[in-house]
């Protein structure tokens, strides 16, 4: 018997049932839909809109039927289409009529916008903390890395040294910014949408606030066609989302490069890695791999849900039940992708002399060079010159700035002197880069601290 029945002459055609179900995957909402019909109903007894008695009575049996479905007790029913509609039939099953008052001065439109508030409400708190694990892992990695020199890189060319550790806070950064943006969306989420009714409210004397405290939001949504219509929240999600996706991209390309042969500035712990079923020498980084590649289903389930929202009319409509899969779908990934990324670099060797060697090649201390020329009173387009036709003369005599004879030096500006090894030195490099948020050891273990404190 389908709770809506009364004004249909028939039944609905099996494919009918299957096509509009949603239980398959709103199944995961049990809880917060429960948790939501007690808030209303204690509220319903609470404003004489029910008995007293009638309210205790639903939220007793709402209880028992949380802890059967806890303990796996309980099959769900396509034919009862969704997780709302079969958890008030099994409750009318469970304690008889009094159950059909559970739905008093409610709709599923404002029903489903709350469950699905009270669900984001509670994984953004858990992505929050997988999340926090990773930062703090980037930050245990970067302090032991502060004197680990490497070539930093433009165009994937050698660029200038940096260390490890510099290179690693500018994923703090990314993180941090996108752990914002997770607290931004909690905050949108945080308002009660129940009361809004179908789209209309009630006529019943509803205390709206009421509820909003008991479910601990931040208030409710002011107009009630906005309450059933809005999922801006589940964007703003999918949006962080698809952006924390991107960041642990750009880090997984970096370890898959790094991991190589050919620039061997890591290795992947076993546990961490898989091999094929061909080759027998290979060690694949795999997990960089799935996360790089898991990042478009996540755009995707964005680019799905701004898709389905453009051009609907005011106020639900049943095309909004296609929500639940791209959010679901992308929280399900990064509570995947974040547990394991965390562990791969946590786990992963960092070869400290590979990244050294790298830097020593491909004249990344070439500014520093020009620089060197610029503190002994010339312009500095004039030193970038007298450098490069050095770096040339080095190229074609395959030797490096550091190799290089004072004399060669000498001959192509006078002012040269015994210092420049010491100017061009790669740790001199890296250490007289004293500005703030620059590579030298002074200023990156300042962003650590900063950055260990903001993480507190
Ligand atoms: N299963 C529906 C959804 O996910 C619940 C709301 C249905 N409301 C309605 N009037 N058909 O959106």
């Amino acid at each position: 018997m389908k709770l809506w029945g009364g004004r249909f002459a028939k039944e609905t055609d099996q494919l009918t049932d299957h096509f509009n179900s949603s239980i398959s995957f709103d199944q995961r909402l049990y809880k917060q839909d429960i948790i939501g019909s007690i808030a209303h109903v204690a509220m319903l007894g609470a404003q004489n809109i029910i008995s007293m008695a009638e309210s205790d009575a639903i939220i007793n049996g709402l209880n028992s039927l949380l802890e059967d479905i806890e303990k796996g007790d309980i099959t769900f029913n396509e034919k009862m289409e969704d997780i709302h509609m079969n958890i008030e039939a099994l409750l009318i099953s469970r304690i008889g009529d009094v159950a059909k008052k559970m739905h008093t001065g409610r709709s599923r439109n404002d029903q489903v916008a709350l469950d699905v508030r009270l669900y984001t409400r509670d994984e953004i708190i858990t992505l929050k903390v997988m999340l926090k694990e990773l930062m703090q892992t980037v930050i245990a990695l970067a302090k032991d890395h502060t004197n680990t020199i490497m070539p930093g890189y433009t165009h994937l060319q050698r660029a200038q040294p940096i260390t490890f550790a510099h290179h690693l806070m500018a994923y703090f950064e990314m993180f941090k910014r996108d752990f914002k943006r997770l607290e931004f969306t909690y905050e949108n989420t945080n308002f009660l949408p129940l009361g809004s009714g179908a789209l209309a409210t009630t006529t019943y004397p509803l205390d709206r606030d009421a509820v909003a405290k008991s479910l601990d939001f931040n208030g409710i949504c002011e107009n009630s066609i906005d309450g059933v219509s809005d999922r801006d929240f589940c964007l703003d999600l999918l949006y962080t989302l698809s952006t924390l996706m991107m960041h642990l991209s750009r880090f997984s390309e970096e370890i898959i490069l790094w991991s190589s042969h050919e620039f061997h500035f890591i290795e992947l712990d076993d546990a961490y890695s898989t091999g094929s079923s061909i080759m027998p020498q290979k060690k694949n980084p795999d997990i960089a791999e799935l996360v790089r590649g898991k990042t478009g289903r996540v755009y995707g389930n964005l680019m799905s849900l701004l898709t389905t929202m453009k051009g609907l009319p005011l106020a639900y409509n049943k095309d909004m039940q296609e929500d639940k899969e791209r959010l679901f779908d992308s929280i399900d990934t990064l509570k995947m992708c974040l547990p394991i990324f965390t562990q791969m670099i946590k786990t992963m060797r960092v070869c400290k002399t590979n990244m050294y060697t790298a830097a020593s090649g491909g004249f990344t201390n070439a500014t520093d060079a020009a620089d060197y020329l610029v503190k002994k009173g010339l312009a500095f387009r004039d030193a970038h010159e007298v450098i490069g036709k050095l770096v040339l003369h080095c190229v074609t005599t395959h030797t490096t700035l550091e190799e290089l004879p004072l004399e060669t030096y000498q001959m192509i500006h006078p002012i040269f002197d015994e210092d420049i090894y010491e100017a061009i030195s790669l740790k001199t490099c890296v250490n007289e880069r004293q500005v703030k948020g620059g590579p030298s050891e002074k200023a990156v273990t300042a962003h650590i601290k900063s950055a260990a404190d903001w993480l507190q």
